[in-house]
């Protein structure tokens, strides 16, 4: 007899999930290690750590995927620390789609419990498991595969996803190529998609085209900081004159990018036929070199020419120097005078064409503090003839006023 209990006894002790606590409540004011947070002195640990009320609560899916994800996960939900589970809530509006994204560290089991989800993953040989599931419908996503959610009915899709981790991870693949700052040529040559589609998604996701000299874009970003536009423009000591223009021409085309990219919906070649500013106002593209004869273009047709002609003078070694210290052309500045009149245009259009888009999308502040800044940097260095600035000569004249 005493043979098949110690048996038994040492079948259990050499059980892996022996625990040695009973649990591991996450101390969220310690960083976190592979093997989750660090413990939260038992002693301190309440109820309430075991109990997370969230996810009764819909969350907000007024964003460009037009779903929300409110995550229980051992960041939100310090109890489920070191016990392998978490859970997370899905709202998806009419439209909603959670993009391909993989959980790199567990597996999901998705249950819908309002409307219809078309759910998917792609196994590692290629295959697609497609299924169209329906309210009390369960579905699992193997562990790191890509995945992707869609709402696949007339009215709002709720569901729970459970997992075997406590600290899933979450990559959107389309955020991870596109929300990030490598230059557009790599993630050509990375993804085979064409440099077009790369700067729309960019701008639609918020990544920066390119980045150039890192020191002068640190001051920039702490000048900005301080919110003092006029002191933010100006030329830092000791520093060149050329290399700040750069700097700054980069940051600009970045920063009307992903302006224009909130508009890429609305700016469409039915709503904006011509590239107008206002009545009065109509510009015309041409480069010199493939476009000679100026050509009426629609309002996106121009921007999408515009930001590729920048794109490709800022990637011409001549002009753009990458190299610390390497010369900058004569007429450099007479190439950044050409690129701040034509991204003046851009604003033109959107504050006569778009302002009340702006508004709606509560992004009016956002604009103006753009727009001052780009005023403010233009004048400095006297980049834009007054000519040019006709079309929003009234906020121009504002912006410059002395306080
Ligand atoms: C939802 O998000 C949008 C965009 O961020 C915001 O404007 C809106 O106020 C939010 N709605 C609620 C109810 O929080």
């Amino acid at each position: 007899m005493i043979f098949p209990i110690l048996f038994t006894f040492f079948l259990l002790l050499s059980s892996s999930n022996a625990a040695v606590q009973d649990f591991c409540v996450a101390d969220l004011a310690a960083p976190e290690g592979p093997a989750g947070f660090s413990c939260k002195k038992p002693a301190s640990v309440k109820v309430n750590d075991f109990v997370f009320s969230g996810l009764g609560i819909a969350g907000n899916t007024s964003n460009i995927i037009k779903a929300a994800v409110t995550p229980a996960f051992a960041a939100q939900f310090p109890g489920v620390n070191g016990l392998g589970i978490s859970i997370a809530r899905l709202d998806l509006a009419v439209g909603g789609v959670v993009p391909f994204h993989t959980h790199p560290g567990a597996s999901e089991v998705l249950v819908v419990v309002e409307g219809t989800i078309c759910a998917g993953f792609v196994a590692s040989d290629n295959t697609p498991y497609l299924q169209t599931l329906e309210k009390g419908d369960i579905m699992v996503f193997p562990q790191g595969l890509l995945h992707f959610q869609v709402n696949g009915g007339e009215a709002s899709a709720l569901a729970f996803a459970s997992f075997g981790s406590a600290s899933p991870g979450l990559q959107i693949l389309d955020f991870a190529l596109f929300k990030n700052d490598l230059a557009t040529e790599l993630i050509a040559q990375t993804t085979f998609l064409d440099a077009a589609q790369i700067k729309k998604l960019k701008g639609v996701l918020g990544g920066l085209i390119r980045v150039q000299g890192a020191q002068l874009q640190k001051h920039i970003d702490a000048t900005l900081g301080s919110g003092n536009l006029r002191e933010a423009v100006r030329l830092p000591p000791g520093e060149d004159i050329n290399e700040w223009l750069a700097v700054n021409t980069v940051d600009f085309f970045n920063q009307v990018n992903i302006l224009y990219g909130t508009l890429t919906e609305f700016c469409t070649p039915v709503n904006c036929p011509t590239m107008s500013a206002g009545p009065k106002y109509e510009y015309r593209w041409a480069d010199g070199v493939n476009i000679k004869k100026p050509i009426e273009v629609s309002a996106p047709k121009y921007v999408e020419y515009l930001m590729d002609w920048i794109e490709n003078q800022l990637d011409e070694e001549s002009i753009f120097p990458q190299r610390l210290g390497a010369p900058f052309p004569a007429n450099f500045q007479d190439v950044v005078k050409t690129i701040f009149k034509r991204l003046f245009r851009v604003y033109a259009h959107i504050y006569h064409s778009h302002f009340q888009k702006i508004v709606s999308l509560k992004e009016e502040a956002h604009l103006n503090t753009c727009f001052k800044h780009f005023v403010l940097f233009t004048w400095e260095f006297h980049l834009i003839d007054k000519g040019e600035l006709a079309p929003l000569q009234d906020l121009v004249e504002s912006i410059l006023q002395p306080k």
